[in-house]
């Protein structure tokens, strides 16, 4: 059986959540941003989660895009996306920074709704479609997928960073894995090692053999290639040319006593380094290298994943720190760190990007970090600085950076401080290099890249 779209994303979220008011929000995440402009571009179909168990809507059609949503019971929320997507899989693709847990009715779930997955797009898919499998909840959709269906083209991108072979090698049912992501006729990673590793794991778990960015399975060839994601970069640089988010930006300044402004915007997730980040301003604030009068750090923390244990302890234990550090240095009225467990919308976000002179990026392991990309496309004035992790895939395009070892409280501590004594020269300077590199490597050519990448594929 055979539908009738020609284009088809398939990802664990659809690009909407439904709200409580029963209103469809836009859902979290890098993913859904560096992807929703591609499907409505295509007019295409995205085949995903509402990200809520129970009833299942009918498909519908949504800012020029055709939703199928798939339904998940409460088991398998438990099951297959808290436990073997977040607590498993997550963890351990970013360098076991937490402890990845392993069950073995969490790996079975993630079975049974990977097929499920599959079995709805080989429903919707038109004869010779090319579909698009995104992330690491869905990693045996592509063989799937393949079996029902061999006419199709499949591509599919991980958005998150492709273990080191040796942690891998950890995961239980890792050749199941390995396979399902062969079902795909091109696998895109962030970065080039990623994809080597990919390769290189082949090798050894399925005893093929793999040559330069390509593996022949049971008679096709599969490529593995490097495609980093980036923004939509005109849609933030039009924001932040809104003069409206600009008077918010300059409030937003006088609100905060008119202080220099450090940024943090994050999932609340223990793979941003959003601790680490704590620890180096309380430190800097005890030594005297930065005092509450003038400077105050602003962090953003998007609620995520609030079932999984480990996203738990996290907050409660970023909450203490905030409030060990407000304690310690605060004054009535002024706050050296002002959090928010909150989501924002984007013209608030880009608003925050533009008063602030230093965002910190500093997670322990990220795929790319789209933040640190917004963050640069939205200074359009070509002022405020950037600290950024090493560990990001963004620290690869953005060397003018002050870039840090998250790892070392004292390297932390250093980039802060040389970020905020960068003068508006230098903080131009850098700027100005940063944003050519972003504004010449958009979303839109991230997608392009790897599409045309997979028809020239088989
Ligand atoms: P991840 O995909 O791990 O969440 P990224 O930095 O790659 O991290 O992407 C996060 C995306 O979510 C960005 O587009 C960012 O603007 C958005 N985002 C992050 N925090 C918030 C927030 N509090 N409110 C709204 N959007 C947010
Ligand atoms: C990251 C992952 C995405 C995920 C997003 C939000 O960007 O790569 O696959 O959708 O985080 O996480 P959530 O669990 O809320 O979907």
């Amino acid at each position: 059986m055979s539908g009738e779209y020609e284009f088809i994303v398939v990802a664990n979220r659809l690009p909407v959540d439904a709200a409580e008011d029963g209103e469809w929000r836009r859902s979290p995440g890098g993913l859904v941003t560096a992807v929703h402009p591609i499907v409505r571009q295509h007019k295409g179909a995205w085949v995903g989660w509402t990200g809520a168990p129970g009833e299942v809507p009918e498909p519908f059609g949504f800012d020029g895009m055709f939703l199928r949503p798939v339904g998940l019971s409460d088991d398998e929320v438990d099951r297959y996306y808290e436990g073997q997507s977040n607590a498993t899989i997550w963890p351990l693709f970013h360098d076991a920074v937490e402890q990845p847990v392993h069950q073995r009715e969490w790996r079975e779930a993630y079975h049974t709704v990977n097929r499920r997955f599959a079995d709805a797009t080989a429903e919707f898919a038109a004869p010779d479609a090319t579909v698009w499998v995104h992330d690491y909840q869905l990693m045996l959709v592509p063989a799937m997928l393949r079996e029902r269906r061999p006419d199709l083209r499949i591509g599919y991108f991980l958005h998150i960073p492709f273990p080191p072979v040796e942690l891998f090698m950890q995961l239980p049912g890792r050749a199941d894995l390995l396979r399902g992501l062969l079902g795909a006729d091109l696998v895109g990673f962030q970065r080039p090692l990623a994809a080597q590793n990919f390769l290189q794991l082949t090798r050894l778990l399925l005893g093929l053999d793999p040559k330069e960015d390509r593996v022949e399975v049971d008679g096709r060839t599969v490529t593995a290639g490097a495609f980093p994601i980036s923004i939509d970069v005109a849609e933030i640089e039009a924001e932040a040319a809104d003069t409206e988010v600009q008077a918010q930006a300059r409030r937003l300044r006088q609100e905060l006593g008119d202080r220099r402004v450090l940024l943090g915007v994050d999932r609340l997730d223990y793979t941003k380094g959003i601790e680490q980040r704590l620890a180096a301003y309380g430190e800097l604030l005890a030594e005297g290298s930065l005092s509450n009068d003038d400077v105050v750090l602003v962090q953003v923390a998007t609620p995520s994943r609030l079932r999984v244990t480990q996203y738990q302890q996290l907050r409660e234990r970023v909450e203490r720190e905030v409030g060990r550090i407000n304690g310690e240095f605060g004054e009535v009225g002024k706050a050296p760190v002002h959090y928010l467990f909150q989501s924002r919308s984007r013209a608030e976000l880009v608003a925050m990007y533009l008063a602030a002179d230093v965002m910190v990026v500093s997670p322990l392991r990220d795929g790319m970090n789209l933040v640190a990309k917004e963050y640069v496309a939205a200074r359009i004035d070509e002022r405020g600085t950037l600290v950024l992790s090493e560990f990001t895939g963004a620290a690869a395009e953005l060397g003018e950076a002050f870039l840090v070892n998250p790892h070392d409280v004292e390297d932390a501590k250093r980039g802060i401080c040389a970020a905020l004594d960068a003068s508006p020269d230098q903080q131009a300077t850098r700027m100005r290099a940063m944003r050519a590199t972003v504004r010449a490597h958009t979303v839109d050519r991230w997608a392009r890249e790897f599409l045309d990448a997979l028809s020239a594929t088989g």
